[in-house]
């Protein structure tokens, strides 16, 4: 199964020669965030509130004409066509296929044929034990997933290992009977040194541990099935992806066995049916109503025009601990560019560093610094309007937590109003003019509040894919490719060379600065 390939090196118009982008950014600059405004998205299920950020009506007409200018709606329809979106690497980057209501034979065999996997080793009570290898892409989908949905307990044990850090695998074996082990190397190129040091740091723990035959054990999910064969993995046991599906987008391929094998099935057909409510809106959705193109255009205003350098993200759930990293590679591997498809430099700033942790825990850990630091973030809040557990009182108290951060940063607090709450508290006079400069808020923070009816497979596949959209506009009004990531490609070359230097098998290069040198020679072992 193909997509399509036809190479364009051309790219856009540089960003700042565009009327419209000049435009863009005289109406972000004389809008404000309006307290008395409410601005509300239905996206697949999702409700985005948008009030927090920063509006006016120029702005949406502004924000639609660079759209136009971009060429959105045809890259749009390529993207979701399966057309050359990736001119660096070549490829289509068309993971919305994977979770099509009707996908292509091709992807519905595959998909049966990993359903019938999972069938035969549920029904014969197998694998109690699950080793997920994988890094990256190959990993936070997994992790995010099977933390979402199994954070009560999973009926099969499962460790995630991704470092190549020996304690790693260390501890993802530790524990676990080999006898009753599977192995699961997921890994779109088959290439990465982190996953087949450990995957074969398991092999050989199943082979001490005399197990009959230990390669039938082990699954490898990848794009290379014959360097997967070459491994030694039998043909039964390879799941494939496709080469158009990027690392951080494979979550919808096999890459979910193991969030089969330890919750269900049905969450990786949940999590597919929710994206595609998604793709479907993201589609068809008028640009005001769009909330991945809503989301894209205020996370423009926030980066490039008013010169925030982070997004935080808050998940008011416990359970979606994992969507901080997971949407952290999802937009800073693809955003975290500063060079357009022409080759040209962005000359505004491109994708924020993202960052987060789920509250109540980050609100005693670093919201001091969102409300009252000299730099401040964007935040997107992330709710679930009923809970799974039978504590009311709890969710209640999780969600007023969240409205009332959101609140103080979107009102603030003047000076007068902390002066009276000092007086009225009995402060005295003096004390309390020094004190209320203390707890002044600026507030005009901007945020948005994304609010999922309930944590399901359904809401979280809807989810990470308006994220997944907001990536793609963000990536097409600044002109740059989000499906490549030839930054991490060198560091990666660089370690190898340097790995071999630590095991004295190859002499030190001569253009390591000074301080490599000195390190390779004092680490050497
Ligand atoms: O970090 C770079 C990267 O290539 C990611 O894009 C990818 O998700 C990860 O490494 C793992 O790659 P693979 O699935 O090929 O092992």
């Amino acid at each position: 199964m193909k997509a399509t390939t036809k190479q364009n090196t051309t790219g856009p118009a540089r960003l700042t020669s565009l009327p419209e982008w000049a435009d863009f950014e005289r109406a972000a600059r004389s809008a404000s965030v309006d307290p008395n405004r409410l601005a509300l998205i239905n996206a697949a299920g999702i409700d985005l509130d948008t009030s927090g950020q920063v509006y006016s009506a120029d702005l949406l007409k502004a924000g639609a004409a660079l759209l136009e200018a971009r060429g959105f709606e045809a890259q749009r329809r390529l993207l979701l066509e399966g057309g050359m979106v990736n001119p660096t690497e070549q490829r289509a980057a068309w993971h919305t296929a994977l979770r099509a209501p009707a996908p292509h034979a091709e992807i519905a065999a595959e998909r049966q044929r990993l359903f019938e996997f999972i069938h035969t080793a549920d029904s014969k009570r197998r694998w109690r034990n699950i080793v997920h290898i994988g890094i990256g892409g190959s990993d936070w989908g997994v992790r995010l997933a099977v933390a979402a949905f199994g954070y009560a307990g999973t009926w099969r044990n499962v460790h995630f290992v991704a470092n190549i850090d020996g304690h790693a695998i260390q501890g993802g074996l530790s524990g676990f009977d080999p006898h009753d082990t599977l192995v699961v190397m997921a890994s779109k190129s088959f290439t990465t040194a982190e996953t087949l040091e450990n995957g074969q740091r398991a092999l050989e723990w199943l082979q001490a541990a005399g197990v009959a035959d230990p390669y039938k054990q082990m699954i490898a999910i990848t794009a290379r099935p014959d360097t997967a064969r070459e491994w030694g993995i039998p043909d039964a046991h390879i799941f494939k992806l496709w080469d158009w599906v990027g690392g951080r987008f494979s979550l919808w391929s096999a890459v979910s066995l193991t969030t089969a094998l330890a919750v269900s099935a049905d969450v990786i057909a949940g999590m597919q049916t929710g994206a595609a409510a998604m793709d479907k809106h993201f589609a068809e959705a008028p640009f005001a109503e769009n909330a991945p193109v809503q989301m894209a255009l205020s996370g423009i205003v926030n980066r490039s025009v008013l010169g925030y350098g982070s997004l935080n993200i808050a998940p008011y759930d416990f359970r979606l601990a994992n969507l901080v990293p997971y949407i952290q590679q999802l937009e800073m591997e693809s955003l975290g560019k500063s060079v357009d498809i022409s080759g040209a430099g962005v000359d505004v700033p491109t994708g924020p560093a993202v960052w987060g942790m789920p509250g109540t825990d980050a609100q005693h850990t670093f919201f001091q610094w969102l409300h009252q630091g000299s730099d401040g973030a964007p935040v997107d809040f992330i709710i679930c309007a009923h809970a799974d557990h039978g504590w009311p009182h709890h969710h209640r108290i999780l969600l007023a937590n969240c409205l009332a951060q959101r609140q103080a940063l979107l009102q603030g607090k003047s000076y007068n109003d902390a002066l009276n709450q000092c007086l009225e508290s009995g402060i005295p006079e003096e004390e309390a003019k020094w004190l209320a400069h203390h707890r002044v808020y600026g507030g005009g923070r901007p945020s948005n509040l994304i609010v999922l009816p309930r944590l399901s497979p359904y809401t979280l596949g809807a989810l990470l894919a308006l994220y997944e959209h907001k990536v793609f506009v963000q990536g097409l009004i600044w002109g740059i490719n989000p499906f490549d990531q030839w930054g991490v490609e060198y560091g990666k070359q660089l370690a190898s060379g340097l790995t071999r230097e630590l095991a004295g098998a190859k002499p030190l290069d001569p253009g390591h600065d000074a301080s490599t040198r000195y390190w390779v020679e004092k680490l050497k072992s």
